[in-house]
């Protein structure tokens, strides 16, 4: 995919000769629901309750009219004016004037045979069949506490090198997996057997291994690392100030996949992989809610499907990352920026932009190499 900036019409429908008909649930709201909500609304899902049927989606009429009016809900905060994206699913204008209409007409069921059938959610992998199915040993979760962090390592034992065209994360518990990434790591060096002691640390990476402090589970930066607020002042691609350039497969940190509440498998493009070297290892980093305030288990998996042959196009991902800034207590607007130079064309076929909850808003822009510059993606809040 080739991301273009797009500019969308977003003209409300000026007359919408719904808005005077009768709109009913059956009618016209359950397909919205369906294409738009279910997946998050269905039983044993992250959202609190299940939109599949009028008796499940009448008590909610008036917080779905809120909710769909002030575009809290379905979440989707990108701006609309830049790029096209294959996971938008955003309501039009006209869907959103259909809900308010079917609720302030006095959100009725209309007749239930013009309903299509409520979406099914098959447990099935939906990338199809894996070659290899990875999963983390079964996890308790204890009732109460604040949410975990859990990091799992298991062993790929992969006797070659392989190519993944397809990954998918599948939550054990959909309950309590708020979200999840898997990592590829390098198998780990063994240690000649005339070695003598230590290697001498050279002192650059010594330096960027002080700067980060590992407290548990927690990983945090000395308050007396450098302030960078304006990255792309060195370009370093990203590199933590120290740090040496990674092996060239993996990319910043070997993602292969991630789960999010009602995002989809990661399926790459034709003639695309991403490389897992022989005898590596699959990480696991899993955020448990404790939202359900019950004690819960979990397994959760990642299923892997190989290319038959070697790819035209190596798939990695590149992370921009800053966290070398500071926020002087009380300002509401910092800005903080990273940037990177690709050395030879590129398709990019996903952005994510993630800040947790400091965050305020964040851009992605391209510079082309003739000085123009293009706003790929804008998250304004
Ligand atoms: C990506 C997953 C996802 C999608 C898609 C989604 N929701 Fe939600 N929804 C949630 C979650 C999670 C919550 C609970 C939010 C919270 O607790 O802060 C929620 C909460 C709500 C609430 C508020 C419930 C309350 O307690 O007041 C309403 C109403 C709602 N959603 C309606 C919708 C409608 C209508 C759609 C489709 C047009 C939709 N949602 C699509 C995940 C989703």
């Amino acid at each position: 995919m080739k991301l273009s900036a797009l500019a969308l019409a977003t003209l409300f429908p000026a007359a919408s000769p719904l808005l005077c008909g009768d709109i009913t649930y059956s009618a016209d709201v359950a397909p919205i629901l369906y294409k738009h909500c279910a997946t998050c609304h269905h039983p044993d899902d992250i959202a609190p309750m299940a939109l599949l049927t009028y008796q499940q989606t009448r008590p909610w009429a008036a917080a779905i009219r809120e909710a769909v009016l002030t575009r809290q809900m379905p979440p989707w905060k990108a701006d609309p004016r830049y790029g096209k994206w294959s996971n938008d699913w955003s309501l039009s204008d006209q869907e959103i004037a259909t809900i308010k209409g079917w609720v302030d007409q006095g959100a009725r069921e209309g007749d239930p045979q013009r309903s299509p059938a409520p979406p099914v959610f098959s447990t099935d992998w939906r990338i199809g069949k894996p070659d290899v199915v990875i999963s983390i040993p079964p996890h308790s979760l204890t009732a109460d506490g604040p949410d975990e962090y859990e990091y799992f390592t298991v062993p790929t034992n992969f006797t070659e090198d392989k190519w993944v065209v397809a990954a998918e994360l599948r939550p054990g518990n959909r309950k309590i997996v708020h979200h999840a990434h898997v990592f590829v790591s390098a198998p780990a060096k063994p240690k000649p057997a005339n070695a003598k002691k230590e290697e001498p640390a050279d002192p650059q990476s010594a330096y960027a291994d002080w700067l980060r402090v590992h407290e548990g589970k927690l990983s945090w930066i000395r308050y007396e690392a450098p302030v960078i607020d304006d990255g792309c002042i060195v370009d370093d691609n990203s590199y933590w100030p120290g740090d040496k350039p990674r092996d060239e497969n993996f990319g910043s940190g070997g993602l292969i996949s991630s789960y999010l509440p009602g995002r989809g498998p990661d399926v790459y493009p034709q003639g695309t992989a991403r490389k897992i070297p022989a005898g590596s290892n699959i990480g696991f980093q899993i955020h448990y809610s404790k939202a359900t305030k019950k004690p819960e288990m979990d397994t959760t998996s990642v299923g892997l499907i190989f290319a038959k042959e070697p790819p035209q196009q190596v798939a990695k991902r590149v992370d921009l990352s800053n966290y070398f800034f500071r926020i002087p207590a009380g300002d509401p607007n910092v800005e903080v920026t990273e940037c990177h130079t690709f050395k030879q064309d590129m398709y990019l076929t996903s952005l994510t932009p993630h800040m947790h909850l400091r965050g305020k808003d964040a851009r992605f822009d391209a510079t082309y190499p003739d000085g123009r510059k293009e706003t790929l993606l804008l998250v304004p809040h």
